[in-house]
């Protein structure tokens, strides 16, 4: 028997138990400032690559063999199931996702009732079992799904916002619109989710990266009952982490969500958040992602500012506020895996 996921210090962290360090990963580990990540991509997109198991899952692989990172995340995006789903969906470079979508019918989106992962987008499936036989013993993988919030604003919005006007106008004047499309949205993540975990992922993260942008009483009223939704519905033992970024003035609500690990933004204090919330969840973070893009001294001291910050904590894994910015150095990467590594907890 080899050793299990279970047992490694990332879920151990994430459970709040003792360990003898604290883990560290990076959001969008698995991505572009990698040199090998553009061998292995060629010149398809994404959504071309995701279709490519072998390829995405020696993506997925990459970070944990080049990094020496303690957990690995799937290669793939928040926008595949709503692809999968029939969406036309583009990623622009330096934009984001663009659906061209403007949902204005809970119609339009009925689909996402019936989708199924095993045979809408079998290929994540089957990346995820590529990946486990992979990576080495005992290397947690996290699955992962945009939370119903992040994931339909980009059916509401129709390409990436900062403001989420036609969201909020929704949420104001149509009601029936904006629950019956949260509602769809969750049932559809709710089984994205439950496939991932019967194909072997270790944890899950709810990527809601834009929930921040919405005021205490919107994303109290109209996001977070669906996002506890999601998260209720899946196994109680399993380790389910809460992403947003520019979350501070929503920590209290995000702590609400059933989540058992929160990860915060870089403005967000990590041993203030700790203080807070520690007693009930373990915390992810925080360093600045452009501080990890700049490296070097700077960034040395940002890492052990946090390191110092956490010393004798359970329950906290290291993590940038965010993704890893396209053109940073892998270099800067190792060095802040090696600080980590080199601290006991
Ligand atoms: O973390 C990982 O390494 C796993 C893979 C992952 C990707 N996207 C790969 C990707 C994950 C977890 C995501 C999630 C995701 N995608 C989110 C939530 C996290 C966050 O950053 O807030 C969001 C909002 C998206 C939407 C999205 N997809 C954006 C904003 C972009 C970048 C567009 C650009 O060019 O700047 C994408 C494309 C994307 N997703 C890339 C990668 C590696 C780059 C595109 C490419 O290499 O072709």
């Amino acid at each position: 028997m080899g050793i299990s996921a279970k047992d490694s210090i990332f879920i151990r962290a994430c459970r709040g138990m003792e360990v003898p360090r604290h883990p560290v990963w990076f959001m969008r580990q698995a991505g572009r400032y990698l040199p090998e990540y553009g061998r292995i991509k060629g010149n398809r997109n994404i959504l071309e690559v995701q279709k490519d198991p072998e390829a995405s899952s020696e993506i997925t692989v990459l970070p944990v063999m080049e990094l020496g990172v303690d957990a690995a995340i799937l290669y793939s995006d928040i926008m595949v199931p709503v692809s999968a789903s029939g969406f036309s969906v583009r990623i622009e470079e330096n934009v984001g996702p663009v659906t061209d979508v403007q949902l204005d019918s809970v119609e339009q989106i009925g689909g996402f009732k019936d989708f199924k992962c095993e045979s809408d987008a079998p290929y994540v499936i089957e990346n995820i079992e590529l990946t486990k036989a992979k990576l080495p013993d005992g290397l947690p993988l996290l699955g992962f799904s945009a939370a119903p919030f992040t994931m339909v604003s980009y059916l509401f919005e129709g390409k990436p916002s900062r403001t989420f006007d036609r969201c909020r106008k929704i949420i104001r004047d149509d009601p029936d619109l904006w629950k019956g499309s949260m509602d769809l949205a969750s049932v559809m993540i709710t089984s994205y989710l439950r496939s991932q975990l019967k194909a072997g992922v270790d944890a899950v993260q709810l990527f809601d990266s834009w929930a921040g942008f919405l005021s205490e009483e919107e994303y109290g009223e109209n996001v977070l009952p669906y996002t506890k939704r999601i998260f209720a519905a899946l196994p109680d033992n399993l380790v389910k982490i809460h992403f947003s970024s520019i979350n501070s003035g929503l920590l209290e609500r995000f702590a609400e969500t059933g989540c058992n690990v929160l990860s915060v933004d870089h403005a967000t204090d990590m041993r203030n958040v700790h203080e807070r919330f520690g007693s009930r969840l373990a915390v992810q973070g925080n360093l600045d992602p452009e501080i990890a893009r700049i490296g070097g001294k700077p960034m040395e001291k940002q890492v052990a500012r946090i390191l110092d910050s956490m010393d004798g904590v359970n329950g906290f894994v290291f993590n940038l506020g965010h993704g890893v910015p396209r053109d940073t150095d892998p270099d800067s990467l190792r060095t802040i895996v090696r600080a980590v590594k080199s601290r006991p907890a």
